[in-house]
């Protein structure tokens, strides 16, 4: 039965946005200004961080929290083997080492061991991923990394408004780093944020997006207290996403009822497994992902009834830049291999989900 497509994911800009961004060029302040600000402050009180900073992009939010804490050259920072590529960009562009390791098989992020077998004398930072909005092990690894002396910065690129126990991912380690592209819940086009508690990192962070200014200047007679770049967000953009804010209860909402739907329709179906989700911890499915040992057919069978899925990244091991050998890296190769994240936008209606449920039973049944 093909129907009308259905997309993976859709991003979807409302008629709040048109207001705000007029708003923002009526006043000819395009720069990051207040409505940047506002950003930060409405998504410091949802999240329950002390400060939260935006930036150009969730990898340039990695790459500001690693250097905040100080992350340099010689030094190694724990990332797990299967992420999307920018948490070990990240790294790179700090001139650090990013060590890939293993995922654990049921939730596709890294596990407390397989961190703690990689610390070195030379491990500065570890950044777990919370991957489709699961959280990683973060309560164990924060932990471990305490006793260590490591930082922890969490990458919440796909997690924001996903909790633990309540707490929202990105507020467990010492950063908390999101990403507000056009895949996520909340989007301005481009657009990163880092959360922190830590009144020192805050103000590194904002050196570090502002040429190593302490405070926001003329552009002239400007005091530079330190090296810092330009990562600073716009009014533009952020007029965007405080829009979306407006709409994210009901985002939420209707992302955690594809997942269930999903969780219904399609558990205990042989040769398909669905990742789980913690939803009464608080956990907010982004992406729902499956594993299948024939993802894909699978893929190309729901193509062709225009059901647009996504696949899962290549391991890092295996991108060119971080090449090594497989054999330290099983879990994360099988569920690249062997994973893909259905459809799962919030514009989606109980009917399209209901649809994809059908074609993958068609599918495993083989009609
Ligand atoms: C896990 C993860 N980390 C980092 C990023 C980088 O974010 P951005 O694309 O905003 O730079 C993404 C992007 O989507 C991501 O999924």
């Amino acid at each position: 039965m093909v129907g009308r497509k259905i997309s993976w994911w859709d991003p979807e800009i409302g008629d709040r946005e048109y207001e705000l961004v007029r708003d923002v060029l009526a006043r000819n302040f395009p720069n990051e200004g207040r409505v940047a600000r506002q950003l930060e402050e409405r998504a410091s009180a949802l999240i329950g961080s002390k400060h939260a900073v935006t930036s150009t992009n969730g990898t340039s939010a990695l790459y500001m929290a690693l250097k905040a804490v100080g992350v340099g050259v010689g030094d190694e920072v724990i990332v797990p083997d299967l992420t999307f590529i920018a948490t070990a960009n990240a790294v790179d562009m700090c001139g650090a080492k990013p060590v890939l390791v293993d995922v654990e098989p049921d939730s596709m992020n890294m596990g407390v061991e397989s961190f703690t077998n990689a610390i070195t004398e030379k491990t500065k930072a570890v950044i777990p991923v919370h991957v489709s909005g699961r959280s990683a092990d973060i309560e164990a690894i924060c932990d471990a990394a305490g006793e260590k002396g490591i930082h922890v910065i969490e990458d919440a690129a796909e997690a924001f408004m996903s909790k633990k126990k309540g707490r929202c991912l990105g507020t467990f380690g010492v950063c908390g780093c999101y990403s507000f592209s056009p895949n996520k819940i909340v989007t301005s086009g481009q657009g990163g944020l880092v959360v922190t508690d830590d009144e020192e990192v805050d103000v590194r962070l904002r050196m570090l997006k502002d040429q190593g200014r302490p405070k926001r200047g003329t552009g002239g007679d400007d005091i530079h207290e330190s090296i810092g770049y330009n990562f600073k967000f716009t009014d533009i953009q952020a007029a965007v996403a405080v829009g979306q804010l407006e709409y994210l209860e009901e985002r939420m909402k209707r992302l955690r009822r594809n997942h269930e739907l999903y969780v219904e329709h399609l558990s205990g179906l042989d040769g398909v497994r669905l990742y789980e989700f913690d939803l009464g911890s608080g956990e907010l499915p982004l992406w729902t992902d499956i594993y299948s040992d024939r993802r894909d057919e699978l893929d190309e069978y729901l193509m062709r009834l225009s059901i647009d899925c996504r696949r899962l990244w290549h391991p890092l091991h295996m991108q060119e830049p971080y090449r090594m050998p497989s054999e330290n890296f099983p879990n994360s190769l099988d569920c690249s291999r062997n994973s893909i994240w259905l459809p799962s936008a919030y514009n989606l209606s109980d009917d399209d989900v209901l649809r994809v449920c059908e074609s993958i039973r068609r599918f495993i049944s083989g009609q």
